[in-house]
This record gives structure tokens, sequence and C-alpha cells, in this order.
């Protein structure tokens, strides 16, 4: 019965057509009924800072012992002054206070808040009190950039919305909830995940759970911009389009001006939507990461404008090369956590703590291209992607194990990544999505990632999909063989595998160079993972593993083998920094860290940084 069930929801899937770009009915159904995408250009008030907080490990709040609704003395969400009401005494009395409860820091994850949270995992309440204005005839919404893992959202009291997801955003209008004067913003905060979450448990990063990235109060006219999108096709043409809300949306022009080189206008149809289409200026410079050109982008109406900065470049492959702005490139990359530098890291992604990570990157490694996994980062890391000249491949956290015959699942795969495009749709150094990392091999599991793969295709077919593969090893006439066995590689652009020879297993480090592969010779390969432990500091010229030398030496073996691969078109090694697991505690080299990285957690360079930056050298001179 489950199968035919998933069956039916690939039919519906592939039924519904996934040709065309941009919303076809099949993915119409899973863009989200608000983005206000470019948001960061409109008037809004940033609802960062300090907010109260209440623990709620047992979901009083939403439930009562008996599945109902919960007791009006547990109902965090409330809109009342509990101090005073206890004041004029009476019969009635309260279970929690946010008024008066301990504060933290909002955004950043709460397990770095207090020790008492370090490894909460579930409902906590969050309260933030703000005064607002309400302008006639003006839009008013809520835009959480994203909130780990599920958000229960109220604002005085009546509840707004839900969202289930840790690293996407979501937007709730409060036009009519939102009070002129002081309003009163509740947030539940559930970071439990289970067998039928995105991911799932069993993971190799740490909880993070809470109100992780920006909230914001955005107002717009009555009819608004939603969306706005603008990109160069492989046939020399911009093509965009623009999305309107609101009543007046039928029938509006639309003009877009691409810095000081051109400009268009187009009028919307019946549904608010305006199509561009225009030949690329003669001048217009390509983005690259030599030259990572942002252009100021206006969109405007009538009654609304919104700007965005965007690079324009193309990327495809041709047989087994990447192609950028048609030129065949090498990706010189590194995996990252979004996690900042320090000892005590609050998934707390500002500009700056970005800039530091990606400039490691950029300008330490010399390297042009960067893995952020295993879920999409903020945007505040694209933004910086875009403006420093790093190429991005952007996932979804559908890793290692996930509830593969379970539609609902799926479904829930498809929205997150629809989420993703269209928040990134418009970042030039986007250019690859992947639909994956390390699933074995399962026909559902096929099943469910070429529904992925499908689905990310017809929303944005500019890209390149691909996924983070595992090998297979055996012996083919008495040689050990590594090789790609998974029907799901015929569904991508991209080959990626993630290889830990000389780590997990028996393999020598001097064996490494001499391991055979075996490899399609259609298609690029990334090798997405390699890494190996080391602990900063432990030095010890016996090569032992955790030692700092066992880790570099790993580095120089692995990139000997690397250098055989005829197809091999780019790295993103695991990963630039240590980061936090409570998969990893043994107490003298882990102690929660997983240690794979070229730098330690507050960011000191291992041995192994320099062979790799090294290594990117000699490869960018080449
Ligand atoms: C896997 C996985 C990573 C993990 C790494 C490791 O490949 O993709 O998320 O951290 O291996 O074992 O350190």
């Amino acid at each position: 019965m489950k199968k035919l069930l998933i069956a039916l929801c690939l039919v519906l899937y592939f039924g519904a057509g996934t040709a065309a770009a941009g919303d076809t009915a099949a993915n119409a159904e899973l863009r989200p009924a608000l983005l206000l995408t470019a948001s960061q250009s409109r008037d809004s008030q940033d609802l960062s800072g300090q907010w109260t907080y209440s623990k709620d490990l047992y979901r009083t709040g939403l439930n009562d012992i008996n599945g109902w609704v919960a007791k009006s003395r547990m109902q965090r969400y409330r809109d009342i002054d509990i101090a005073a009401a206890e004041a004029k005494g009476g019969v009635e009395f309260f279970e929690f206070d946010l008024d008066r409860s301990a504060q933290m820091n909002i955004p950043g994850a709460w397990n770095a808040a207090a020790p008492t949270l370090r490894y909460y995992d579930g409902l906590v309440w969050f309260q933030r009190k703000f005064n607002a204005r309400k302008e006639p005839g003006k839009r008013a919404f809520l835009r959480f950039e994203a909130v780990n893992y599920r958000a229960y959202v109220y604002l005085n009291g009546k509840e707004i919305g839900r969202h289930e997801g840790g690293f996407t955003p979501f937007v709730l209008e409060v036009t009519d909830a939102l009070r002129a004067g002081d309003n009163r913003l509740t947030v539940g905060v559930d970071s439990t995940h289970d067998a039928q979450t995105i991911p799932t448990p069993i993971t190799d990063w740490d909880l993070y759970g809470g109100i992780t990235r920006p909230v914001r109060l955005i107002t717009t006219p009555a009819t608004f911009i939603d969306d706005a999108t603008l990109s160069l096709g492989q046939d020399g043409r911009i093509t965009g389009a623009v999305q309107l809300q609101g009543a007046q949306a039928a029938g509006q022009v639309v003009k877009v001006a691409i810095g000081d080189l051109a400009t268009a206008s187009a009028t919307t149809d019946a549904n608010g939507r305006a199509v561009f289409a225009l030949a690329a200026p003669g001048k217009l410079q390509r983005w690259s990461p030599d030259s990572p050109t942002l252009y100021d982008v206006r969109f405007t109406t009538s009654g609304d404008a919104v700007r965005d900065r965007i690079g324009f470049r193309t990327i495809a492959v041709r047989g087994n090369e990447i192609l950028l702005n048609g030129k065949p490139i090498f990706l010189r990359g590194i995996s990252l956590h979004e996690e900042e530098f320090g000892s005590n890291p609050a998934r707390n992604m500002t500009e700056q703590a970005a800039r530091a990570l990606l400039g490691e990157i950029k300008h330490g490694l010399n390297g042009n291209y960067v893995r952020l996994s295993h879920y999409p980062h903020s945007e505040t890391t694209l933004r910086l992607a875009d403006e420093m000249g790093l190429l991005v491949w952007s996932e979804i956290p559908v890793y290692w194990t996930v509830d593969w015959e379970n539609p609902a699942v799926l479904h829930k795969a498809l929205v997150m990544q629809a989420e993703t495009v269209y928040r990134d749709r418009n970042r030039a150094s986007v250019v690859m999505w992947s639909v994956g990392n390390e699933t074995p091999v399962s026909p559902a599991r096929t099943a469910f990632h070429g529904a992925m793969a499908d689905n990310v295709r017809a929303l944005d077919p500019t890209r390149l999909v691909s996924a983070a593969l595992l090998v297979e090893r055996h012996k083919v006439n008495g040689e050990d063989v590594t090789e790609i066995q998974d029907p799901l590689a015929d569904k991508l652009d991209v080959l990626a595998v993630n290889t830990y020879a000389g780590w997990y297993g028996a393999d020598t480090l001097a064996a490494l160079p001499n391991l055979k592969w075996k490899l399609p010779t259609d298609r690029p390969l990334i090798l997405s993972e390699f890494g190996a432990d080391a602990l900063a500091g432990y030095r010890n010229d016996s090569m032992k593993k955790f030692t700092e030398e066992y880790q570099a030496e790993y580095y120089r073996q692995t990139l000997a083998m690397a250098e055989q691969l005829p197809t091999l078109r780019g790295l993103s090694p695991w990963i630039l920094k240590d980061f936090q697991s409570p998969r990893r505690e043994h107490p003298v080299f882990q102690n929660g860290w997983n240690r794979k990285g070229l730098m330690s957690e507050t960011g000191v360079r291992k041995q192994a940084f320099g062979v790799l930056a090294d290594y990117y050298r000699s490869k960018a001179a080449r």
C-alpha cells in the first residue's frame, strides 16, 4: 500500500510536468504564500535583541495532559500582564510569566545561551515586546529568517501561523493582529526531531534549537512586490519575473533597472506576474570568483519598489567539464557548517562572523568555492559569497536516513527546496543544488531523491544538480576498485562522492595514491568530502591519528590520489573548522567537537591548512 502511495505521489509529481522554468503547476503549489524576497531593501523593524524565554519541556503551553487545549494558566502566548493580574488577587493563577522570565540574545541558539539549556531538546517559548505604528493602507508582516525546528507564532494572543524546517525563511501577515503602540510577540520553538522530520535526529552536528536568524517586522503598500528575480541565460538574454500580491496586482506596469546599464518594463497578468526578457547589455560584466561584479537592480511599480544586488553569470556542464561563463573551472573549495568561530557558538551568523569564515576560504586557502553543508545557510552568508566571489553548493538536510516511503516527508523536502530556491535564486554564487548527503541506496530512497532532482530543476533550470554519494569498493581482478554504484547518478549533472579512505577503515596513508577508481567519463566529479580529525596543538611525529601531522599527511596523500582522477573538477574537503557534535566524545581529542577542521573552533590553523592552501595556490596558477 505504502509503495502505491509513494508511486501515486511521484506520478502526481511527474505528471504535473517539470519542464518549464519558474512557477509551473507542480511547484507553484510548493511556493510559499508569501516570500518578501529582497526584503532587506525594505523599511523594516529588526526585532533582534533581548527576548525573554520560558522552557516548556512537557509542552503544557500547547496542549493539556489529555491532548486537549492547554490550560489557560499555562498558555504562554496569552496577551496578559500577569504581575498586574496577580496584584489584583482572585482565583486565577499562572504557571508562567514571560514578562518576568530570563532573557537571551536573539538571534542565536538557546544551547549556547545558558548552561541549563546546553543540551535542552524540546519546546521553549520566547517573547519580544515591541512598539509599532499602524499606517492606514499599509500591510504588516513578520519575516523569520530561520527557526529550528518548528515555530508557533502568536501576536497579541492571536495565533498567526506555524512553520516546520530549521533553515529556511517564512513570512506571516500580521496586518490585523498588529496594534499601534505596544505589541507582544510570542514564539513557541520546538527543536524536537523525529523519524519524519528533515533531518531526522541522527546527524553529526549540534542541536542549535531556537530563533537562530533575524526576525523583522516589515510593512508594505496594500499591493506590493512579493518576489523579483533576474538572471542571465545561456542564450545571452537576461530574463526574470516580478510577482505582485494585493488587490491591484493585475495590470500593473513593472520597471526593472540594472545599474545604469539597462531598463525594461512589463505589465503584470491577471495573476499579478510580469515577465521580463532583454538582451544582455554589451557592457555587462559577468560575475565570477575573480571578478564578483554585482549590479544594483531596482524593481519598481507605481506604488512599491525593492532593490537587490545581483551578479550575472552562467553555469553549465559540457561533457565532464564545469563551465562558468562558458569557460572550464576547477572548484577549489571546502565544506562549512553554519557555526561561527568561538568556543561556545550559537549559530548566530552575523556578517562579521560569516566574513571571518569565508575570508579564510577565499584568502587563506586560495579557494573559489564553498560547500554550505548540510542545510541552507543564512542569507547573510550567501550575500557575502556573492560579494567576495565564492561559488556555492547549497543543500537541504536530506541526510543519512530519512523516511523515504512517506509521501508527507517527501512533501516536506520539496517545500524545503522551494523555500531555499525562492530565497536564493538571485544569488550568483549559488551554482549547485544538492539533493542528498550519504543516503544508503534503495529503490524508495532513489525515487525520493529523483523527485527532489526534478523538483529543483523545475524550480530553477539555471543551476546544476548534484548529491554527495557514497562509494562502493570491491575487488576487480584482485585489485581494490572504488566506484559509484548508485542509480541516482543518472539524475545528476555533477557527480559528487564523500571518501574517507585513510581515516575510516584500514587503508594506510601510503596506499591512498594507489587506490584505483572506476568513474563515468561523461560527467564532472567533485570530491564533496574527505577529511581526518586532528586536535590543534597535538603534535607528534609518530603519525598517530588525531595528530596534526597525521591530518597533514592524510591531505598530502589524498590530494595525490585526487590528482589521478581524470574527471575531477572540484574539492570540498571536510571541513574548514572544528564543529560541535554530540557524536564525538573522546575525552582527550574531541569532548563534543568533530575535529576534522583545518582550523580549531577558535580559528587556529592546523598544519593541514597549509597543505591545502599550497595545493590550491598551485591549482589556481595552472
Ligand atoms: C560524513 C558526513 C558529515 C560528517 C563526516 C564525519 O561524511 O557527511 O556530516 O561530519 O562524515 O564523519 O566527520
